[in-house]
């Protein structure tokens, strides 16, 4: 009888954990964005964010990854195009399509969390309300 008690006890504190809200906090977004950058960005830039010569750009260390995250956001919600990108004098023309209408605010912040944290960089975090406030200005 003893022995019974105590395995409902472990169950209940086992199912208690496992049905936790998802984890908050840098690793939790970091872990969520890398599989958003694996379905959306990847083809593109690359499992190390290296880019491809002459078409994509790199992630690794650019002004636009590591800097203010309104211009980073803005880019992935409304792609960029028409303009040329210069990263230590190698030059990008190719655009790159708006994700707006395909990511949600928490996948944006997530990858661009990843983004910010992988390939060499190492930056804060970026938070669905940022991302959320700057979809709703730029409508
Ligand atoms: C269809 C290919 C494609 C996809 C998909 C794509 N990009 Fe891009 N990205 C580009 C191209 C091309 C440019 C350069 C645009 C230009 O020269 O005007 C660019 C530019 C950028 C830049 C600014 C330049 C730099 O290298 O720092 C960032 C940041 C960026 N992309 C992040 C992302 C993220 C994050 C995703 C996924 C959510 C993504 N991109 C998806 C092709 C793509």
């Amino acid at each position: 009888m003893k022995k019974l008690f105590l395995a409902v006890i472990v169950f209940i504190f086992a199912t208690a954990f496992a049905i936790q809200q998802p984890a908050t906090g840098l690793k939790a977004a970091i872990a969520r964005g890398k599989t958003v950058y694996e379905n959306t960005c990847l083809a593109c830039h690359q499992p190390d964010g290296s880019g491809v010569p002459n078409m994509n750009p790199p992630l690794v260390k650019t002004k636009w990854v590591l800097g203010d995250k309104k211009a980073l956001a803005k880019i992935v919600l409304k792609g960029l195009q028409g303009g040329e990108i210069d990263i230590d004098g190698d030059k990008f023309h190719n655009p790159m399509p708006p994700l707006e209408s395909v990511l949600s605010d928490q996948e944006i912040a997530d990858v661009l969390t990843y983004v910010r944290n992988s390939f060499g960089n190492k930056a804060s975090l970026v938070t669905v309300a940022e991302v959320k406030a700057l979809r709703a200005k730029l409508k």
